[in-house]
């Protein structure tokens, strides 16, 4: 990709009080003829393309009436399909379902054909399909085939003895060594990845050996060298796909093939620190493209399947495409997670600086990256293992969250692949307060983390300050909060009286569904009519923002994001995105001129600017203009 120049922006705060914008606008104004790439092809429509995608977190979305549990489940889910089909959502995601402990929140799964009595039963299932297909809309399964629960009668069957006709499903090893006391040493330095205290092998006392678990004890990692074992996940699919399912999210899909004789990691967290990050040895193994061919001719190129594989810990260009590329014949798309990942040093709860223009990067990076390669890309920026958007990337304090969220509503609905909408996003949900006592936190992450913390810095009280800090930043729980349907007792997400699983948020009198949808503002959209309406406007332009090229205008910016999407007959549209509390002026480039700007996230309806020349935007502002 070519470098695009210098800076056109200029911030207000930076001009004399003296000075004319005119002044500092200066010398070069580039044209976008010297910005841009020529693009020679455009991606084939598919529906799995255009379709927007919602992820629903079950425990947290919608317990049903008359229910005591303080659970979400699958007969909520099918009381909102208005709702969803009114937003204009096309296929519905949703975290497992199945038969769990919840030791990880069902991401621990005992049985792959039965749902979990939080949730309801097989015929919920069924029923939950047939109201989709009336709606037009499908099911997304949430696949967790890297490991299973350790009360999977298969790990059962496995545990406990050498000779187990099951032992080989799982990952055994002996250990390394022995301490002095007979304590057994795990067979390398791999750390928990939900747990970076403890070591990633568990001992079985029984068989005298410990197995791999690389989230939790109770989520032992599936053995895929051995056929048996891919055979009974190709069964577990096809179980899945003729019930109705349109296809799968894949969890953790790059972590199935591990590097043989699992050698140490780099002592990558320091002195102090017994276990490491084990990812170098998992992430994108050895195997893994061809367990993902396999995949595909087992199973998926027998159905008409949306897939998506979560991969983190690769941005490897090469290695994505591999998977995604048109012909690759693996999966539709994954989930990249360098945006998402963007404050992470090598571990999880950590944090790491970041700036605008690194957002910016990573962003423009894989929209060319798939635009050059035929590939495709996912567009998401929450899921239920990261904090919320508003909280991350912009400002959730009272008095911005609603252009932040809008903000970000804009810039996803205008960026090349897959839309990916979390529960809560489309009211702007932001993280937990800080002044949440710890215990609302449930997540088995956290509570890790924080016993880390407690364990190795209980006097320390910076140190303490900092683990709570990155409570405050990081935590996955931030996502689980249950959804705010309405000005009522539980937000209207379990009955009144009934104590829900998880703390719902303070404000969820001022912000929830039902004010977002009636909206309250004669001026401005709600953040949910923002996406209502935004989603519209994607749908009717699908050429340009779902499959059009993409071009950044604003490489060297500090704040601004700006690009244009252009459609194969030359439709062009731009968009301007102000990354900053500050107001900033955009310098346009000399050649594009701007025929209207259809919205923007200040207004209700077209927004009344220039359309030449310079543009000025108010804080956490964006708009979006047709160009002539
Ligand atoms: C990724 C899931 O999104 C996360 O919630 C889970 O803890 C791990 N995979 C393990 O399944």
């Amino acid at each position: 990709m070519r470098a695009y120049g210098h800076s056109s922006r200029i911030r207000k705060e930076d001009l004399g009080s003296n000075n004319s914008t005119f002044e500092h606008v200066g010398a070069i104004v580039p044209t976008t003829a010297m910005m841009s790439a020529t693009k020679s092809s455009y991606p084939d429509p598919q529906w799995w393309k255009e379709a927007v995608v919602y992820q629903i977190y079950p425990a947290s979305f919608q317990s049903h009436p008359g229910s005591t549990s303080g659970w979400g489940s699958i007969k909520g889910i099918t009381l909102r399909l208005d709702y969803l089909k009114s937003l204009g959502i096309d296929v519905v995601w949703s975290s497992p379902i199945c038969q769990s402990p919840q030791a990880d929140m069902g991401y621990d799964i005992s049985d792959y054909k039965q749902i979990d009595p939080h949730y309801g039963t097989l015929n919920d299932v069924d029923e939950l399909l047939g109201e989709l297909n009336k709606r037009g809309m499908k099911l997304m399964m949430d696949l967790v085939v890297n490991h299973t629960s350790n009360q999977h009668p298969w790990f059962l069957e496995s545990c406990g003895s050498r000779q187990s006709p099951k032992r080989d499903w799982y990952i055994w090893q002996k250990p390394r060594s022995f301490r002095s006391d007979g304590t057994p040493e795990p067979p390398n330095n791999w750390a928990q990845i939900l747990g970076e205290a403890n070591s990633a092998w568990n001992y079985d006392e029984k068989s005298k050996e410990f197995y791999l678990a690389l989230f939790t004890p109770e989520q032992p990692d599936l053995n895929w060298e051995n056929a048996d074992v891919r055979a009974a996940i190709w069964d577990v699919m096809h179980f899945w796909m003729k019930r109705g399912a349109a296809g799968f999210r894949m969890d953790v899909i790059n972590l199935i093939s591990k590097v043989p004789g699992y050698p140490d990691a780099e002592e990558t967290l320091g002195p102090g620190h017994k276990y490491h990050p084990g990812l170098k040895y998992f992430v994108n193994g050895p195997r893994l493209h061809e367990y993902l061919r396999e995949i595909h001719r087992e199973v998926l190129s027998k159905y008409d399947t949306i897939t998506v594989g979560e991969m983190p810990g690769v941005s490897d260009e090469t290695e994505i495409l591999m998977t995604v590329g048109s012909n690759s014949g693996e999966l539709r798309m994954i989930f990249i997670f360098d945006l998402v990942d963007i404050d992470k040093p090598n571990v999880r709860m950590a944090l790491k600086p970041w700036d605008v223009k690194e957002m910016k990067g990573i962003i423009t990076r894989w929209q060319r990256v798939m635009i050059e390669n035929n590939g495709w890309n996912s567009v998401f920026i929450e899921n239920h293992d990261n904090p919320r958007s508003v909280s991350r990337y912009t400002d959730d304090s009272d008095e911005w969250r609603f252009k932040g969220a809008k903000l970000l509503a804009l810039m996803q609905i205008t960026l090349g692949g897959t839309l990916f909408i979390y529960q809560g996003e489309e009211i702007g949900i932001r993280n937990a307060p800080s002044t949440w006592p710890i215990e609302e936190f449930k997540d088995i992450e956290t509570i890790n983390y924080w016993k880390k913390c407690n364990d190795l810095y209980a006097d320390d009280e910076d140190q303490m300050a900092l683990g709570r800090k990155i409570i405050d930043m990081k935590a996955r729980d931030h996502a689980r909060t249950p959804m705010q349907w309405a000005p009522v007792e539980n937000a209207g997400f379990c009955d009144p009286g009934v104590k829900p699983w998880m703390r719902v948020m303070d404000d969820f009198k001022t912000i929830n569904v039902e004010r977002q949808v009636k909206g309250n503002d004669t001026d401005e959209l709600s953040v949910w009519q923002f996406w209502q309406t935004a989603l519209l406007y994607r749908k009717e332009h699908a050429d340009v923002f779902v499959y059009g090229d993409f071009q950044e205008l604003s490489t060297q910016d500090p704040k601004t994001y700006v690009y244009h999407r252009e459609s194969q007959n030359g439709e062009r549209w731009l968009v301007v995105l102000n990354f900053s509390r500050n107001e900033v002026e955009w310098i346009m480039p000399e050649d594009v001129e701007i025929d209207f700007w259809l919205c923007g996230n200040y207004t209700k309806g077209h927004v009344e600017k220039p359309t030449r020349h310079v543009v000025s935007l108010q804080a956490w502002e964006g708009i979006l203009g047709r160009c002539k």
